[in-house]
Parts: C-alpha cells; sequence; structure tokens
C-alpha cells in the first residue's frame, strides 16, 4: 500500500513539473523576426527602429559582410567580389557564419534577420538552426521595382553601426557626415551603383522572391505597403505586431 502511495505522488508530481515547464516554454518563447523585401525596400531602416523598441538584436548579414570586408578578413574578400557584382554569397558561408554569431552571442530569447534567409536553401537550414517552439513572424515589406533605384542610390550608411540614411529622403542631421546615433562615419556603399542595383533586384526575384511562399505556412505572415513613407510603413508595422503578438 506504502508502496502504491508513493508511486502515485510521484507520478502526480512528475505531471505537475511537466504542466510547469510547459507553461514556461509558452511564456519564453524565443521570437525570431524575418525582414523580408527586395533591396531597398526597407529593411534595415524598419530592422534599427524594431530593435531600439522591442529590444531585440537586429542580425543583418549584409553588415556582417560590411564588417568582415572592413577588416579584411578571410570571410570579407571572398565576400567583397560577389557583394560588388551583386551576387549572393553561397549558402555555406553564410549559413556558418550567421549561425556562429548567433551562438557566439547567445541570442537564445529571439532576434531580428535582416536579409537572410534569401533562396529557399538557406530557409531550409534555418528552420533546422531554430529550437522547435520559435516563434517566427515573417515582415514582408512589398513595393515596385521601380521606386528603389532611387532609395538605393542615394542610399548613405553609418560605417560603425549600419543605420542607413538617404541623401534627399533622411539626410545625416546638419548635413554632416557623423551618425547621430553612434558617431561614426557616413559613407555610401560600392553596390549601390545604378548596374549593380539592377543585379540585385533580379537576384531578389529569381531566388528570394520564392523563400516568401516557402515560409507562407510556417510563420506568421505580416504584408506592409513599403512604398509609403518611412514614417507609415513603420507604423503599419508595429500595429500588425501588435495584432499577431
Ligand atoms: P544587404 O546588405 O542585405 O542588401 P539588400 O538586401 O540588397 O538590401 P539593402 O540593404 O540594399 O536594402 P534595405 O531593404 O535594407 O533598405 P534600407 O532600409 O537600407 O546585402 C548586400 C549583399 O550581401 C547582397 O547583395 C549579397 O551579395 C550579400 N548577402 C547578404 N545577405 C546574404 C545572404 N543571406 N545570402 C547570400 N548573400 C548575402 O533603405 C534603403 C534606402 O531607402 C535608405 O536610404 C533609407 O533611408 C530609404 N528608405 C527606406 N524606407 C523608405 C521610405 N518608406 N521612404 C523613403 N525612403 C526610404
Ligand atoms: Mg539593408
Amino acid at each position: 500500500m506504502k508502496k502504491i502511495v508513493i508511486i502515485l505522488t510521484f507520478i502526480v508530481l512528475s505531471l505537475f513539473l511537466m504542466f510547469l515547464y510547459g507553461k514556461y516554454q509558452m511564456k519564453h518563447k524565443p521570437l525570431v523576426i524575418i525582414m523580408m523585401g527586395p533591396p531597398g525596400a526597407g529593411k534595415g531602416t524598419h530592422a534599427t527602429e524594431l530593435s531600439k523598441d522591442l529590444k531585440l538584436p537586429h542580425i543583418s548579414t549584409g553588415d556582417l559582410f560590411r564588417e568582415n570586408i572592413k577588416q579584411n578578413t578571410d570571410l570579407g574578400k571572398k565576400a567583397k567580389s560577389l557583394i560588388d557584382k551583386g551576387v549572393l554569397v553561397p549558402d555555406d558561408i553564410v549559413n556558418q557564419m550567421l549561425f556562429d554569431y548567433i551562438n557566439k552571442h547567445k541570442y537564445f530569447s529571439g532576434y531580428i534577420l535582416d536579409g537572410y534567409p534569401r533562396n529557399v536553401d538557406q530557409a531550409i537550414a534555418l528552420e533546422k538552426f531554430l529550437p522547435e517552439n520559435t516563434k517566427l513572424l515573417v515582415i514582408n515589406l512589398r513595393i515596385d521595382d521601380d521606386l528603389l533605384v532611387e532609395r538605393i542610390t542615394g542610399r548613405l550608411m553609418c560605417r560603425k553601426c549600419g543605420k542607413p540614411f538617404h541623401k534627399t529622403f533622411s539626410p545625416p542631421p546638419n548635413n554632416q557626415n557623423i551618425c547621430d546615433d553612434c558617431g561614426g562615419e557616413i559613407y555610401q556603399r560600392s553596390d549601390d551603383t545604378k548596374e549593380v542595383v539592377v543585379k540585385r533586384l533580379e537576384v531578389y526575384h529569381r531566388e528570394t522572391k520564392p523563400v516568401l511562399n516557402y515560409l507562407k505556412n510556417k510563420a506568421k505572415f505580416i504584408e506592409i505597403d513599403a512604398s509609403q513613407s518611412k514614417e507609415k510603413v513603420y507604423k503599419d508595422i508595429l500595429l500588425e505586431i501588435e495584432k499577431n503578438k
């Protein structure tokens, strides 16, 4: 009799602990936001703001490459000529760089991805990398190609923190080449020429757009009209995130 009571108590206690663990996991699901959209759609612009407002790290694979190019690392040397041509860096290099970066920084409670995944194979690699209980939110910035060339060829960026500016739409404060967030130098990206933008758009339509279909059933999907003003686009993004929380 005593033995049965002990076994029953053990079972009830185990079930209770499993229940508590389930509740804890529900509450602490990692949140991963994927910013999708063609070059110049505003992925970096809005990810920078979201990162501050949601207190989630912003990870841009493009920025990670640019940092490696600046530091003249082996990875930077491999990536530079491909980036300057407007084509994708091979998957194995991108995947390793990104996953090592996330693990190194222990970003286990979530982050905002900008510029990744960029083809279906990268989306599959990400799916394998993410913990099963991850809450995945895709923000797709929709915009026609003809609006993008002006945005990209006029874009300026902070060399230190990656904050984007624009010669006409959002010039750096006092027209000085200094970032108002971190004091870094403001410069123009070497792949932001008209010829390279055309190539980047072609690559986007051929390789990145299919990712949208692939992710449709695997994530919460938010469609945003990115042709509106920056302020309106960001307001729409926040509103949709609130609805989909
Ligand atoms: P990456 O750095 O990711 O470039 P991208 O995808 O081409 O996108 P952009 O950074 O050009 O655009 P964005 O959407 O961030 O726009 P932004 O907010 O700056 O990648 C560069 C290269 O790295 C790739 O070509 C590839 O070679 C390589 N690479 C990177 N990731 C890779 C991967 N996963 N796999 C393989 N290769 C990879 O806005 C643009 C401008 O418009 C700014 O000046 C901004 O101020 C302005 N703006 C934004 N919104 C508005 C608005 N609503 N109204 C007016 N102006 C606006
Ligand atoms: Mg960007």
